[in-house]
């Protein structure tokens, strides 16, 4: 996939609509951070329990389960992060591949290596299906946010590609 996949796409547009009409319905649950950050992180720890990256994060897997203040706070952050690149899908997407080009490189210091995008990537959509309710995460739902993520996580991955 390049990196003008996603617009270049012939169904961008209803990746556009997929995206934001899910993520004003996240956003719309309570606690939605708190929920969409849990299933993730579990998901990912469950996935890859030994894998070094969980090092370079501020707190454990407990901190998960225990709903720990620093995961919550890690999670509101994250989970902006995401409203912030939904926010961006337009017309044209060099803002949004900008932001995550430098947001890549700020992941630079944690030593995020291409295997975790496809980890977290894999996450992300599972988490998006424990939130949304079925009739609402539709086959073109999933395909929709994961050309999004897919499109976010190159373009990190150039931000921070001195690292390989
Ligand atoms: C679309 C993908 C991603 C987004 C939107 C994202 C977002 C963020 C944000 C906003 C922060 C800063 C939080 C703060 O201000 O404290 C952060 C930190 C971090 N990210 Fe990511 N990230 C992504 C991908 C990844 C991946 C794939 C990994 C590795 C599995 C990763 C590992 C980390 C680590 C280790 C930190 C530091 C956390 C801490 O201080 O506890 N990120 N990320």
């Amino acid at each position: 996939m390049s990196f003008n996949s996603l617009f270049d796409a012939t169904s961008y547009f209803e990746t556009v609509s997929e995206v934001s009409e899910s993520w004003d319905l996240v956003k719309n649950t309570p606690n939605h951070s708190e929920i969409l950050g849990t299933h993730l992180f579990r998901r990912m720890y469950e996935t890859a329990p030994n894998d070094v990256i969980w090092k370079a994060y501020s707190f454990s897997r407990e901190d998960v389960e225990e709903k720990s203040e620093k995961f919550l706070v890690f999670a509101k952050r994250f989970t902006r992060m995401l409203d912030v690149a939904v926010s961006m899908l337009g017309p044209d997407l060099d803002t949004l591949q900008e932001a995550m080009y430098d947001l890549g490189a700020m992941h630079e210091r944690y030593e995020v290596m291409p295997h975790h995008y496809d980890l977290m990537g894999e996450a992300l959509v599972y988490a998006l299906e424990h939130v949304l309710e079925p009739h609402h995460y539709t086959p073109a739902t999933k395909k929709a946010w994961k050309e999004l993520y897919a499109f976010m996580a190159e373009n990190m991955m150039e931000g921070a590609s001195d690292l390989w």
